[in-house]
């Protein structure tokens, strides 16, 4: 794993954009996958803004999208599906129909879920996968418990992400109990893992996935297991990590040619 200390969210989204933009330009037919939440707005931010001056072009990409929420009607705002169209899609030039999720009001959820893993694969699988980290160790929505090698499926939201998330919605109450997430085994598939965070608030989940045990009770951790996995990371999110020194003398020291 690589973990790279950054001065802030700009520096963050800049060095996550340069990734996406490299791969598109080697492979203007890539797939990525989307993270919702608030981690990667900056990233998508400085993806509109080299779209808008010709550096790079999504209409040949595919995307699928992380993670659902069960039930919230089409037009919701918080609809996962809603918010990447809202945040990123509608601003660059994906192809009608390149962007997917998880169908988080079909009738049947686990087919659903099946359907969604084969669309995975049918792509050729995710080749940069941009993850956020939440405040318990979840990625994606794999809560604490989550088996490491679980598929896509529904999960319930733990107590604490549901009041994280409610910050989204008039009241914690609104914020569905329900919602089908890749799994982690499904998420490490995807050939490049690019994990984004800030601020102090995940600094604990940070050292736990970076330094703990791999372990489901961090479900984050499952990275560690990844042969190509980078955090990018402020020094608030960096402020428990035990290394933190190395890491950053590892990246002062990178071979330019290296890339992410
Ligand atoms: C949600 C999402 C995750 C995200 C996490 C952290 O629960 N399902 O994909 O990483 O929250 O969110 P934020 O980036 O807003 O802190």
């Amino acid at each position: 794993m690589e973990v790279v200390i950054l001065a802030g969210a700009p520096e963050i989204a800049a060095l996550a954009a340069d990734a996406v933009v490299a791969l598109l330009t080697s492979n203007p037919g890539a797939v990525l996958g989307l993270a919702t939440g608030s981690s990667p707005l900056g990233v998508y931010g400085e993806l509109i803004r080299r779209h808008r001056e010709g550096d790079v072009s999504f209409g040949q990409a595919r995307a699928f999208l992380l993670d659902e929420y069960v039930g919230l009607p089409g037009d919701h705002p918080q609809r996962y599906r809603s918010v990447i169209h809202d945040e990123l899609e509608q601003y660059v030039d994906f192809a009608p129909g390149a962007v997917l999720g998880p169908d988080g009001l079909s009738p049947d959820i686990p087919a659903a879920c099946a359907d969604y893993e084969q669309a995975i694969a049918q792509a050729g699988g995710v080749d940069l996968q941009l993850l956020g980290i939440g405040t318990d160790g979840h990625v994606a929505f794999n809560e604490p418990g989550s088996s490491l090698v679980s598929r896509t499926r529904v999960k319930t939201l733990t107590a604490q992400t549901r009041a994280d998330n409610a910050r989204f919605f008039s009241t914690v109450d609104e914020v569905p109990h329900h919602v089908l997430t890749q799994g982690l085994g499904t998420i490490s598939d995807a050939r490049h893992l690019l994990l984004v965070a800030t601020g102090r608030a995940k600094a604990g989940a940070i050292h736990q996935m970076v330094e703990g045990p791999v372990s489901a009770l961090c479900p984050a951790s499952v990275l560690q297991l990844h042969p190509h996995a980078t955090v990018l990371l402020d020094e608030d999110a960096a402020s428990k990590l035990q290394l933190a020194d190395y890491y950053r003398e590892t990246y002062a020291a990178k071979p330019a040619w290296q890339g992410l």
